[in-house]
């Protein structure tokens, strides 16, 4: 397993405010740019090289679609849905703009209609910033659908906050989130909740780990699985 301390931490706090953000689709990638000092840009830009060119790419949770026009600049066709019609009108429109409507399909729905998408469709996929936002079942949800509808060799990248594994690095991840968690729940009356152990949700759902890397105080993560060539 490759694992090495990468500085997104500002990721990690942006993760925090994300949901007061959500309320303002048509500014979110502005502000999310500027909360996490670029660091959600550049945690998407590492995501592309871990998907091949000209793969058919399913997103959960696309929200403005800034990685699926990225992904699309790769090459790639993108399958988008996200629960939010407002964060999906500025991904329609950000397409429209670039012409590329013919590359990305997207779908207004939740996770937990993913049973109702075609098994081994996809080459990959991808999600950001959007686990943390579901519910324990909803997520393992997400993930064994996530496996179902890949074909064999199929990869899956997700990007998103999740618990330290050190002590001492959980309690300052619990000490920095308490003061934002109450100001996020004020405005949006929901929070959000870092991922315990994701390597082991992707384990349980039939992945292999590929690649894990993790913020300097590891509580954000880019974690690479895939499936097995052969099934
Ligand atoms: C913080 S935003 C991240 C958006 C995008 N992935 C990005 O990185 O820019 C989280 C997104 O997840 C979506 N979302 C939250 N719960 C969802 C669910 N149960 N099913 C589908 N989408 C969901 C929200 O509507 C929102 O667009």
């Amino acid at each position: 397993m490759f694992h090495y301390q990468q500085k997104f931490e500002g990721a990690m706090l942006s993760c925090i405010f994300m949901k007061i953000l959500e309320g303002r689709p048509r500014s979110y990638d502005r502000r999310m740019d500027k909360i996490s000092r670029g660091q959600v840009k550049r945690v998407k830009e590492m995501v592309i090289p871990e998907v091949s060119e000209g793969a058919q790419v399913l997103e959960i949770g696309c929200g403005t679609g800034e990685l699926a026009e990225m992904l699309i600049a790769r090459g790639a066709t993108v399958t988008g849905f996200d629960s939010s019609r407002e964060m999906l009108d500025v991904a329609r429109n950000r397409i429209a703009a670039k012409g590329l409507e013919d590359k990305l399909d997207i779908q207004q729905m939740g996770v937990e209609a993913m049973d109702g998408l075609q098994a081994s469709s996809f080459d990959a996929v991808v999600s950001t910033l959007v686990l943390t936002e579901l519910s324990d079942d909803e997520r393992r949800f997400a993930l064994k659908h996530s496996s179902r509808v890949l074909r064999p060799g199929g990869v899956i990248i997700i990007a998103d906050e999740v618990v330290p594994r050190k002590v001492i690095q959980r309690l300052f991840q619990t000490l920095v989130r308490i003061p934002m968690l109450a100001l996020t729940y004020l405005v949006s009356h929901t929070s959000t909740h870092p991922i315990e152990d994701l390597p082991a949700e992707l384990k349980t759902a039939g992945f292999t780990i590929k690649k894990e890397i993790r913020s300097q105080g590891d509580s954000f993560a880019l974690i690479v699985g895939s499936l097995p060539e052969n099934q």
